[in-house]
């Protein structure tokens, strides 16, 4: 791989807006190309970031020489295809959450990966968020005793929204849990691993779109108290709270900048300010991965991402969450 890291960026909305701003912040990085459905946008998203090359496909983006690694950044339903197609094509993958919808997607995607020779990451970007990395050493290391109790949750009120968008659209994999409620799970398998069992319970559009979920997953010694939902703002302060105090992820805790420990009456604060807006870190870590010859992240691996997805196929299969092409 050349000094230089060169990108392309399948499906311009908003988070890849937001992603390429982040990749910009790297001397390392070239923003090569952008795809999209419709070559008129993706003219004037190259135009407006200063990409050199704008495709009215994702497929002549992948099998363009010059990109070495595709941000995957369309609805959930459409991952596992193109991230295929892009590996098949010879491109390193990063793919925006959930990797896949199920256990079965993320298992074609990370066979794929293998038998392409090609590196696919998740972009689970609050797993490189520095204050989240500093909580778990923290928390690792015992600052807190043992963990008994976690709380974390990720609202937002979403039922103004379109029902056509990828929120409320069955089609396209809608739901608070594979948007949103993804992040709590995340946060209760990294510090506590997969819990022994799981109670959910989730409550629905009209159309068949979930609309919230809380779930408790249940571990010998502890349980984790866990939400997602478009039905309301929540304040989003995740709490650990151990034998020895309590750690506090201060709000938005899945971008966190800091957070804070409560032992023996005394709090303490741990500042970690972000660089760009957060996504800077999955992008930083893709590189390292990339240098060093990496098909994958030693802090988030294939089996975190297959993982993850059997806690969310468990909580949909316990509340009876289903989507229309499954
Ligand atoms: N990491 C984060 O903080 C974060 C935040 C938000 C979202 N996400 C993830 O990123 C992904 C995209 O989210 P987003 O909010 O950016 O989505 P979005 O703006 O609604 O859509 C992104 C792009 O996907 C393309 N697309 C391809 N097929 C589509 C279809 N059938 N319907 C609609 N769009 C289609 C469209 O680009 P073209 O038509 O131009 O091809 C669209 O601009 C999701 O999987 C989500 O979970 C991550």
């Amino acid at each position: 791989m050349d000094a230089k890291i060169n990108w392309g960026i399948v499906g311009p909305g908003n988070i890849a807006t937001k992603f390429v701003e982040n990749l910009k912040l790297f001397n390392d990085a070239n923003i090569m190309g952008v795809a999209s459905r419709s070559l008129a946008k993706a003219q004037e998203f190259s135009k407006l970031h200063h990409i050199p090359h704008a495709f009215g496909s994702y497929g002549e983006l992948f099998s363009n020489d010059a990109v070495d690694v595709v941000y995957i950044a369309t609805p959930h339903r459409f991952h596992k295809e193109l991230a295929i197609q892009a590996m098949e094509a010879g491109k390193h993958v990063l793919c925006e959450k959930p990797l896949g919808v199920n256990r079965k997607e993320v298992e074609q995607l990370v066979e794929s990966a293998r038998k392409n020779n090609v590196f696919l990451m998740e972009a689970l970007w609050s797993r490189f968020n520095p204050s989240i990395r500093a909580a778990k050493q923290h928390i690792d290391e015992g600052m807190i005793g043992e963990i008994t109790y976690l709380n974390a949750d990720f609202a937002f009120y979403a039922l103004d929204r379109d029902e056509q968008s990828r929120l409320f659209n069955p089609e396209l994999a809608s739901g608070s849990l594979l948007d949103i409620g993804i992040y709590p799970i995340f946060l209760a398998y990294l510090l506590l691993g997969k819990p022994d069992d799981i109670h959910a319970v989730s409550s629905f559009h009209p159309n068949g779109t979930e609309l919230q979920t809380s779930m408790i997953f249940t571990y010998p010694k502890s349980q984790a108290v866990l939400f997602s939902g478009f039905t309301c703002n929540s304040q989003m302060k995740a709490g650990i709270f151990g034998t020895d105090g309590e750690l506090y992820i201060h709000p938005r805790w899945h971008q966190a900048q800091e957070f804070s420990v409560v032992k023996n009456g005394k709090e303490e604060l741990y500042k970690h300010p972000l660089q760009g807006n957060g996504l800077f870190y999955e992008i930083e870590e893709v590189h390292k991965c990339l240098k060093e010859h990496k098909t994958e992240s030693s802090l988030w691996t294939h089996q975190n991402s297959l993982d993850l997805v059997d806690l969310l196929d468990t909580v949909r299969r316990k509340s009876g969450i289903v989507f229309p092409f499954e």
